[in-house]
């Protein structure tokens, strides 16, 4: 179940505080029943939603990666106007948002979807997706550092998981670089980071390679590409769901519809089916 405004906006009705108007006025209702209450909850796949009498036409699910170059902030949008890895995406017509977050100055795998089951799936801690990550540090990684990181690394908010560290080049010394590959689970907030200064290696550089069963493999920093077929279903099994049909995302070939996805939706008004 989900928030009437939540579906509403999702399905391309108009943004979220309008999608409240939209229900404060009257003008939405559940199977055929007005609702005027902005805390309804519905089922959108069994309930009949619909604005001025004209039912919504739900998006189908796409997911996409993009390999994020640094200094992109992971939002969908940022009130001091810095840059976010939406700009880096194609003009679609869903309206993807990313699965969780990458750093400002982590580069690499972050996914894109609108399905909002799939996102709450992948991050939920109890569904330990692994993430791996390509980690350069200064500093030797010996034994005692793969020891720690293997069994545990107590932060300020609790001991890690334990994490699968494979070091692919070792650093010839304190000042030197060491690169490792760090597999997670969990996805705290700069928990890399934090794993790796707790014992005295400040990164150097970070990036996701990784999320599930989706790799980076050539993805070029800066570009996106749908899933596979086969990464799709990997995904959805993996979050513990059934996959639904297979989709790519539909690119909008007129560059005036770019990222104008809010104003233009919300002019649009309901789709119908
Ligand atoms: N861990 C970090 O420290 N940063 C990220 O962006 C992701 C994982």
């Amino acid at each position: 179940m989900e928030r009437l405004q939540k579906v509403l906006a999702h399905a391309g009705v108009a943004s979220r505080r309008k999608c409240e108007e939209l229900i404060l006025a009257g003008r939405v209702s559940v199977d055929g029943e007005p609702v005027t209450e902005l805390g309804a909850k519905v089922d959108p796949s069994r309930q009949r939603i619909a604005v001025d009498g004209v039912p919504i036409e739900l998006e189908e699910p796409v997911v996409l990666v993009l390999n994020k170059p640094v200094a992109y902030l992971s939002t969908v949008s940022d009130p001091l106007g810095r840059r976010t890895v939406m700009e880096l995406l194609p003009p679609v017509r869903e309206r993807l948002y990313p699965v969780g977050r990458l750093d400002y100055d982590t580069s690499g795998l972050l996914l894109f979807t609108n399905d909002g089951t799939l996102t709450q799936r992948l991050l939920h801690p109890s569904v330990e997706i692994e993430k791996v990550y390509r980690v350069s540090v200064r500093g030797v990684v010996d034994r005692e550092t793969r020891r720690a990181l293997t069994e545990g690394v107590e932060l300020e908010d609790g001991v890690t998981a334990p994490a699968k560290v494979e070091v692919l080049r070792q650093a010839d010394g304190e000042d030197g670089v060491a690169v490792v590959h760090l597999a997670i689970h969990e996805g705290r907030n700069r928990q890399v980071r934090r794993m790796f200064e707790k014992l005295g290696l400040p990164v150097q550089r970070l990036k996701r390679i990784a999320f599930g069963p989706v790799t980076l493999g050539h993805l070029k920093t800066g570009e996106w590409r749908p899933l596979t077929k086969e990464e799709w279903v990997a995904l959805y099994q993996a979050a513990g769901l059934t996959p639904p049909p297979y989709r790519r995302p539909v690119v909008r070939r007129d560059p005036d519809a770019g990222d104008t996805r809010r104003s233009q939706s919300a002019k649009r008004g309901p789709r119908r089916r």
